[in-house]
């Protein structure tokens, strides 16, 4: 588009001559410094001038005039300098002031036209103007003429400096000097003006008595004569003057009403000025002088000089008049032409954008028609999306209502369970041992039953059925009822669990029942994730006008992503899995929201989270049916924190429970659990029969396993950092645990769990909630098959193990360690460190791997093999006692006899017998 309209606009310009200069036709800035303006001849002039420029449209005119200051005209052509011009048309005042800047003109290389009166130097391009001496000359004769040749003059001048002015009166006295007749009675100086030359005669009136004529330098200074001669009565006095210059009071005039007997003709040049310029600067040839032409006017051929300047001058008006109507139709013509440039631009543009525009909507519709296409395409897949989403939103609602219906189905027998229970614990007939079964029912239950009441608060909040029924409540009381709730279990888990208030008497309206499970989800969060030691802090403080209640703690805190999930209704961050719905903190945002409040969570891993709760003070937010008068119950508080409590505390069971009854232990068990209470649970049950050892999670279970080397290993599955799986194939793969039975422990219960486990060499797998009996019969049963085991390998020797041990890594085992033993029988010096060293196992290791494998201690294990092999070579090779001795490694016979005999009843040489 900008492309077509750029050309568009491209070709307009080369249509319109606007746009472009006529290069061919230089323009020529030429100057016209003129001496005065004051009198009808020099106006002339300059008309005269103008005119003629309307045939060079080439040459600008700049136009002074010094009002006959010679000084001021000197300043003038120095600016015209300075401004810049080709061409320097000049009319001196006065001869030698001007000379010098004339000539430093000319000497620039600027042609310089000199016009009527001149200079004192020959540095001039061309002069023009009439002969002035000729012009006195011719004045002399006509006088001397007219006078008889005898008579009386007086001789008005010019400026005596200007060059007309000395050289006319120098021609006047030529031509007198043949007239000794003709006398110059007086020589008056008139400047050129006709009030300095009346000035001037009027001082000499007394002279025109005796005067029989006068020749002024110009008629208007020969004017002044007459009016003087008027006045004094001098009438008869002939009068001469120069210039004879047409128009109204001027010479040709003047003489036609015989106020002037006669007049020089002196033409001003202007025409001839701007024609020789124009010459000069297109490099023509010019004459040096271009002199006028010149005659005397008097009464006899003034009338056809008149008719012939009037005609000029009618004619000239009728140039000037034809100028103007050329000049106009010049302008309409370039007017038209470009209206016409106009016109062809904007057709050419009228047809680039017809045809862009053409383009574009085929384009657009090629565009359209895709899009068409697409949309289509989309609508249809945003249909399917729609109609899949509402599916699943339908199977999600069928969930979800199913759970709810399931919670409330299950509130029933809970608190059915609860109730009872409650007698059961509180009763002093029951026994300890029970009890302590009991509590651990009762905490379970509750637990079971909180979960159950957040789901249901949850969907209530989602189906809008929740009713909020805010009480003006003493927030420090209430706060403080709620953290006190919680200092048994601060003391037990060591955790300095403190209320900080900032108000003295903050006042809030918020529904008790309701906002108290919010900061009961708050802290018994606080208290899952704060390590014994740590601190939990409440603070509460006014800030605008909101109340803020903030819960911090330095536990473990959650990376940014898990706290953004913690607020996810039914997400589970990786730590939260064993102790939470997931609805906890998304119900508590819930609430407060309800309370036209919000809850925000900050916290950072390893160093802790902070939760603040923002409510609005004052009641105006609710509507009056959402207020109450009802008063919380710190009693329900209490309760309530007690529950909670016990249900956080695992541990605190173990300080009441029974003793139990001990069978003799000879296994040793390690349960891998992160979860305290299975570990509990578990050791509880086995203690009786068992070493129990306890790890806290996978990596701790792995160290424990290759520490103590257990009997048997019961490993739960889903366990943050290393799961269960992997525990329990790193156990298999090594050689030093490779041997230890491994159950593993799941609330997963799908096949491809189980299979998981079980491909990972796990000897068995149990799903929570796991039947007690079952448990310990699974670990009875393992242990027993170990037994076995051992008992067949300790009963033949080491090279009459033909079966197949079980494991992969048991049979590497066993086939390494024999191997080792029967290439050193013959070496007495054979140690058990040899063994360790080639088979990368500690001491112990290598004790508790052969004890359990092979059920001998290693030492007696390499007797056996030497007594073994002593035996086969006594039946089978002629060889002497002392041979066979030295060869089965007894570093004497003596030695190999007493040992042969203790292990087989009869001597080395009986045996062979
Ligand atoms: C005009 C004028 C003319 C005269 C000429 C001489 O200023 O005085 O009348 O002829 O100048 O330079």
């Amino acid at each position: 588009m900008t492309t077509v309209l750029r050309i568009s606009l491209c070709l307009l310009c080369v249509f319109l001559p606007g746009c472009t200069k006529n290069r061919d036709q230089k323009q020529f800035r030429i100057a016209f410094s003129q001496c005065g303006e004051d009198d009808a001849w020099r106006r002339s002039m300059i008309s005269d001038m103008r005119r003629e420029l309307a045939f060079y449209p080439e040459l600008d005119l700049l136009y002074v005039q010094a009002d006959n200051s010679s000084a001021l005209q000197v300043k003038q052509v120095e600016e015209l300098l300075k401004k810049g011009i080709d061409l320097l048309v000049i009319s001196p005042n006065e001869a030698e002031p001007l000379t010098e800047i004339v000539e430093s003109v000319y000497r620039r290389g600027i042609p310089v036209i000199i016009v009527d009166r001149k200079t004192n130097s020959g540095l001039y391009t061309n002069y023009i103007g009439a002969d002035n001496y000729e012009i006195g000359k011719m004045a002399g004769e006509y006088a001397a003429n007219l006078l008889d040749q005898k008579g009386n003059i007086i001789e008005i001048g010019g400026l005596p400096l200007s060059s007309p002015a000395i050289e006319r009166k120098k021609g006047f006295r030529d031509a007198l000097k043949l007239f000794p007749g003709v006398k110059i009675i007086r020589e008056l100086n008139g400047s050129w003006v006709k009030t300095k030359a009346k000035a001037e005669l009027e001082k000499h009136k007394g002279a025109l008595s005796e005067t029989d004529l006068i020749f002024a330098h110009n008629d208007m200074m020969a004017w002044a004569a007459h009016e003087v001669c008027g006045s004094a009565g001098a009438q008869n006095i002939k009068i001469i003057g120069v210039d004879a210059l047409p128009g109204k009071n001027a010479g040709l005039e003047l003489i036609y009403n015989k106020i002037l007997t006669a007049s020089v003709l002196y033409p001003t040049g202007g025409a001839e000025a701007i024609r020789n310029a124009s010459q000069i600067l297109r490099q023509q040839p010019v004459e040096k002088e271009t002199i006028l032409q010149t005659l005397v006017v008097d009464a006899n051929n003034v009338r056809m000089m008149r008719l012939q300047t009037d005609k000029i001058q009618n004619q000239q008006e009728d140039i000037e008049k034809q100028q103007v109507m050329l000049d106009e139709q010049r302008k309409t013509y370039r007017s038209q032409r470009t209206l016409l440039y106009i016109l062809g631009g904007t057709l050419i543009l009228v047809l680039a954008l017809a045809g862009l525009l053409y383009y574009s909507r085929r384009v657009n519709l090629l565009i359209n028609k895709k899009l068409e296409r697409k949309n289509l395409e989309i609508h249809k897949k945003s249909e399917e999306l729609l109609e899949m989403s509402q599916k699943a939103e339908a199977a999600h609602e069928a969930r979800l209502s199913f759970f709810t219906n399931v919670s409330h189905e299950l509130r029933t027998p809970l608190s059915l369970i609860l109730a009872p229970l409650e007698e059961l614990t509180a009763s002093a007939r029951v026994p300890l041992p029970v009890k302590s079964s009991l509590l651990l029912i009762q905490k379970n239950a509750n637990r079971l039953l909180r979960l159950v009441n957040q789901l249901i608060d949850f969907r209530k909040i989602e189906f809008d059925k929740m009713r909020i029924e805010a009480v003006e409540t003493d927030m420090n009381a209430y706060v403080a009822d709620i953290v006190d709730a919680f200092q048994t279990l601060a003391r037990k888990k060591n955790i300095d669990c403190r209320f900080l208030t900032k108000e003295r008497a903050p006042v809030a309206w918020v529904d008790p029942a309701m906002f108290d499970k919010v900061l009961f989800n708050l802290l018994s969060n606080a208290f899952k994730f704060t390590r014994n030691g740590g601190y939990i802090t409440v603070t509460l403080q006014e800030e605008a006008d909101s109340l803020l209640l903030k819960v911090e703690d330095n536990g473990i805190g959650m990376t940014e992503k898990e706290l953004r999930q913690s607020f996810d209704p039914f997400y589970q961050a990786d730590h939260l899995v064993k102790n939470g719905s997931g609805l906890g903190l998304p119900l508590s945002r819930e609430l407060v929201r309800l309370h036209h409040g919000t809850l925000e969570g900050q916290s950072q891993k390893d160093k802790g989270s902070t939760f603040i709760i923002r409510i609005p003070l004052g009641d105006k937010h609710f509507t009056p049916d959402q207020k109450s008068e009802k008063n919380y119950s710190a009693d329900f508080i209490k309760e309530e924190a007690g529950s909670l409590a016990m249900e956080l505390a695992p541990e605190a069971l173990r300080e009441d429970e029974p003793p139990g009854e001990y069978l003799p232990k000879t296994h040793t068990l390690l349960i891998i659990d992160d979860n305290s209470e299975i570990r509990h649970f578990l050791k509880g049950r086995l203690e009786k029969k068992y070493y129990v050892c306890e790890a806290v999670n996978g990596i701790d279970g792995l160290k424990q396993a290759f520490e103590i080397m257990p009997d048997l290993i019961l490993c739960d599955i889903m366990m943050p950092g290393k799961d269960g799986i992997t525990v329990s194939a790193q156990l298999k793969e090594d050689v030093r645990t490779g041997h230890i039975p491994v159950i593993l422990l799941s609330a997963k219960t799908s096949v491809e769990h189980r299979v998981a486990g079980l491909k990972s060499s796990a000897d068995a797998y149990l799903t929570k909630p796991f039947n007690v009996a079952i448990l310990e019969e699974t670990v009875n049963a393992l242990l027993a098959n170990r037994e076995k085991m051992k008992e067949h390998f300790s009963s033949v020797l080491p090279q009459e193990i033909s079966h197949e041990p079980r494991k992969k890594t048991d049979r590497k085992f066993v086939s390494e360690f024999t191997a080792i033993v029967e290439k050193n029988i013959g070496n007495p010096y054979f140690t058990v460190d040899e063994i360790c060293s080639e088979m990368m196992l500690s001491k112990i290791q290598l004790y508790r791997k052969a004890k359990a494998l092979l059920e001998t201690n290693i030492n007696e294990y390499i007797l056996n093999a030497r007594i073994q092999k002593a035996k086969y070579l006594l039946q089978n090779e002629d060889l002497s006692i002392s041979e066979v001795a030295q060869k089965t490694g007894f570093s004497s016979s003596t030695y190999f006899s007493t040992v042969f005999r203790s292990k087989t009843g009869i001597t080395p040489s009986q045996f062979k017998k």
